[in-house]
């Protein structure tokens, strides 16, 4: 059978909705999907002045923008609500304040047309996006990394998830947010450093790899943004200033470190799995995964360990509604039929792993 899912997400600062196309056979979804339409209102503006996400703005800017989100939706995939079959929404973990708007959004909009309505774990979503874009099989090795998340799993099927290591502090994003605050770049730092890094030296300011050498998938990011901020302010001492060269050198310097850690931590996770020739699959998906340099350290890791890697098209590396509408898709698969959804803002995808990272800049994270 097909099914007509409507994907949103409102968990951080991006309004999302998506219309996906999913095939569900005897055995679960038969992917890929087809993505009718995604649309991503961004929050750029509303957060600058601040230099991270804030809450209340963005939970308000949720409410307001959920609606024109999904008309573009709607609109861009040229199907009316009633060809619909099923909503799915993010209902965490995230900022609670924005998971309740599309909560409560997503409620009246099932409601109002008589249709059933699956509550999404972003994280899943993030997860399961190589089975959207390219029909990956089970089991795969995933590393989601992004603002709020950094995670070794292992999706050993669809709803069935081992957590092999994380980030014990910071998330790489929020250390790359950090790094661009630190040197007077923009937000998200991800990118601008990235842009800035591409003319730098990376061994001028040699910065630290923490718990590199430490058996297991765990990683620390806070660490590294300490030395960087000391790297600066060294510059800054004996220059008077920093100079372009310094900031690009800072932030190739910056980028190198956290592309050996989740290098050296990839190929250790995908080495503990022990996995068979001919069934290693490794996958990344969150924002950093976007980073260029990154990805090829990630790819000539999976190269020596064996592993294909599935890289999903940057757009839907960041946060999106294809993401959650697909997870949808997977979720009735597998023959939740959608109830009663509460907003969840701690919801590990390994619900027996302990919890690793705390609440940060951008909410509870799990
Ligand atoms: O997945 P995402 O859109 O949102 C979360 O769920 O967190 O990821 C956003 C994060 C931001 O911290 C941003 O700085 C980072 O991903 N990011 C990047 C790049 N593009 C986005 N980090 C490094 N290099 C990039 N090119
Ligand atoms: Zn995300």
């Amino acid at each position: 059978m097909e099914l007509l899912v409507l994907g949103l997400e409102s968990s951080c600062d991006d309004t999302a909705a998506a219309l996906v196309r999913a095939r569900i056979g005897a055995g679960g979804t038969e992917g890929p999907g087809e993505i009718l339409s995604s649309v991503v209102l961004g929050q750029e503006g509303l957060h600058d002045a601040f230099g991270g996400v804030v809450p209340e703005i963005a939970a308000r800017a949720h409410a307001e923008r959920l609606d024109l989100a999904v008309e573009r939706a709607l609109g861009e995939a040229r199907v009316s609500l009633s060809c619909v079959d099923l909503i799915g929404v993010t209902a965490g973990p995230g900022l609670i304040g924005g998971v309740l708007s599309g909560v409560m959004f997503a409620k009246g909009l099932a409601a109002g047309a008589g249709l059933p309505l699956i509550g999404v774990n972003h994280l899943e979503g993030h997860a399961l996006t190589p089975r959207l874009t390219e029909g990956l099989a089970a089991p795969y090795l995933l590393l989601l990394v992004s603002g709020g998340h950094c995670q070794f799993i292992e999706v050993a099927a669809p709803g069935r998830y081992r957590r092999l290591g994380g980030s014990i502090d910071d998330a790489p994003g929020e250390a790359f947010d950090k790094a661009a605050k630190l040197l007077g770049l923009g937000y998200p730092g991800g990118p601008e450093v990235e842009r800035t890094a591409t003319e730098g030296d990376e061994a001028r300011f040699p910065l630290p790899r923490p718990l590199i050498d430490r058996p297991g998938a765990d990683m620390s990011f806070s660490g590294l943004k300490t030395a960087l901020l000391r790297a600066r302010d060294l510059a800054v001492e004996r220059e008077g200033g920093l100079t372009a060269r310094d900031r690009a050198d800072l932030c190739a310097g910056f980028q190198a470190a956290v592309r050996d850690l989740l290098a050296a931590k990839a190929r250790a996770a995908m080495d503990s799995l022990g996995w068979p020739e001919g069934e290693r699959r490794f996958a990344v998906a969150g924002g950093v995964a976007a980073n260029g340099p990154i990805r090829a350290a990630l790819a000539a890791a999976a190269e020596e360990e064996g592993f294909t890697l599935s890289a999903p098209p940057l757009r839907l590396c960041t946060d999106n509604g294809a993401m959650i509408a697909w997870a949808a898709a997977e979720r009735w698969a597998l023959g939740e039929r959608g109830g009663e959804i509460s907003a969840r803002p701690r919801w590990p995808l390994d619900e027996t792993a302990a919890p690793m990272l705390g609440g940060g800049r951008k909410g509870p994270r799990a």
